[in-house]
């Protein structure tokens, strides 16, 4: 299970403390589904209701597609597209020789991007995932129309076959469309929003193509759940959501998730959406922003350090590394490095992670560790699980729904009545 040390935020708290029996109240209505939106809290059951039905056909339609194709198109926007390239950027950041290059489409209006991608599949044998909750996003179905023209032109009649189909079980266009042309296709379920789908077919099949073992990732999301619904200050979630919503009160308005893992960049995109989609309404709501360290140490290290005293910093660390790499001692020395020869890697990495923890610390930054064990199947369920249920706890805790997000639809509604769309 996630571990949350809050030993770099307790001395920005007051007193009283995180308020622990109010995350448990919110916690109280989360299980037992009495607070607002609670008809999209199904993602809780999620991984058991997965693994008893669609399971095994995700599994079989991703080895089809692995040993026929060499890409992938996963056409999707937010929650239909992030998660999924946060878990394959994460376990998969470089695909092995026998996994599809995955491509990322429907997330944009940009011509040189899909220009560029349909350059990039002329010659190479591909099938398509479009994945639309409601069917009708304009980003992907732009993207969708356009490959599913490249299919049609590549495989002709047999184009079809190569579509699959994430969406709503019973309505929709994207629904009526796969219908009518008999792709397979894998349902969104109806009590799962998109920024919480991560562990359905929305994430699942393109993961699985990726090559990463999806029986694990639900088998441990099914523990992690389970452990989750511990009704505790000793549960992680408590701790977190309690002591982000104590520091945001005392006006730590920003929080900056950071990770020294490169390969972690999209799981905080993810989290970007998944709290700042869930939180920010009702004219409340941390700002979730993300930071790749070391990198960012050399750009971003200054504000950090010595900005405006409004960021608060949590730390994703994983204990152990995959792989191990000690440093080369040198005769010469010419480098002047040898006082590091010996240590491995990823030693030198929690070195230089502690450092930057008392250096934030002294300078003003509350700081949480969350620590998972490995960048793995298992670390990566711990991960959601723990993220969406402390979501779930810390929007309810500042009284919000975290389960909507009708703010979204304001850009929406300008661009199709400048587009023109009929009736609009
Ligand atoms: O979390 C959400 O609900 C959104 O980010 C949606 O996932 C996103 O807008 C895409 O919607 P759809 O799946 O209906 O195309």
């Amino acid at each position: 299970m996630v571990k949350v040390d809050l030993s770099g935020a307790a001395q920005f708290f007051t007193s009283a403390g995180p308020d622990y029996a109010l995350a448990g109240l919110a916690h109280e209505k989360l299980l037992n589904k009495t607070g607002l939106g609670s008809e999209f809290t199904g993602w809780m059951e999620l991984p058991q209701r997965i693994k008893d039905t669609e399971l095994d056909s995700i599994i079989a339609a991703a080895e089809k597609i692995r040993s026929r194709s060499k890409a992938l198109v996963v056409v999707g926007i937010g929650g239909s597209y992030l998660g999924a390239r946060g878990a394959i950027e994460l376990l998969k950041p470089l695909p092995g020789k026998d996994d599809p290059q995955i491509f990322f489409v429907g997330n944009m209006l940009s011509a040189d991007t899909l220009c560029d991608t349909l350059d990039r599949l002329g010659d190479v044998d591909f099938d398509v995932n479009v994945i639309s909750k409601s069917g009708t996003t304009l980003e992907p179905a732009v993207s969708f129309r356009i490959f599913r023209e490249l299919l049609e032109k590549k495989y002709g009649d047999k184009a079809d076959e190569h579509i699959f189909a994430t969406t709503d079980a019973h309505k929709g266009v994207l629904k009526s469309l796969a219908d009518s042309h008999g792709w397979e296709t894998f349902v969104v379920p109806d009590d799962v929003g998109g920024r919480f789908s991560v562990l359905s077919a929305v994430g699942l099949l393109p993961m699985a193509v990726a090559g990463i073992d999806v029986r694990r990732v639900i088998d441990a999301a099914i523990e992690e759940l389970k452990a989750l619904s511990l009704q505790s200050p000793e549960n992680p979630a408590w701790k977190y959501a309690a002591a982000r919503q104590h520091l945001y009160a005392k006006d730590y308005e920003i929080e900056i998730l950071a990770c020294y893992e490169p390969s972690f960049r999209f799981m905080a995109e993810w989290w970007k959406q998944l709290y700042g989609e869930s939180e920010g309404k009702d004219g409340k709501g941390i700002f979730p922003a993300s930071v790749e360290f070391t990198a960012d140490l050399h750009s971003m290290g200054q504000y950090i350090q010595s900005g405006p005293r409004k960021l608060m910093e949590s730390v994703v660390r994983f204990t152990y590394s995959r792989r191990t790499y000690k440093f080369p001692y040198e005769e010469a020395n010419t480098d002047g490095l040898n006082y590091i020869a010996g240590r491995d890697i990823a030693e030198i990495g929690h070195v230089a992670a502690d450092a930057v923890r008392d250096a934030h610390v002294s300078g003003g930054v509350p700081n949480i560790i969350i620590e998972v064990p490995m960048r793995n199947e298992e670390g990566f369920a711990a991960l959601v699980c723990f993220f969406e249920v402390a979501c779930a706890i810390s929007g309810y805790m500042s009284g919000v729904n975290p389960f909507d997000q009708p703010g979204v639809e304001a850009y929406k509604k300008n661009m199709f009545r400048m587009l023109g769309k009929p009736g609009t």
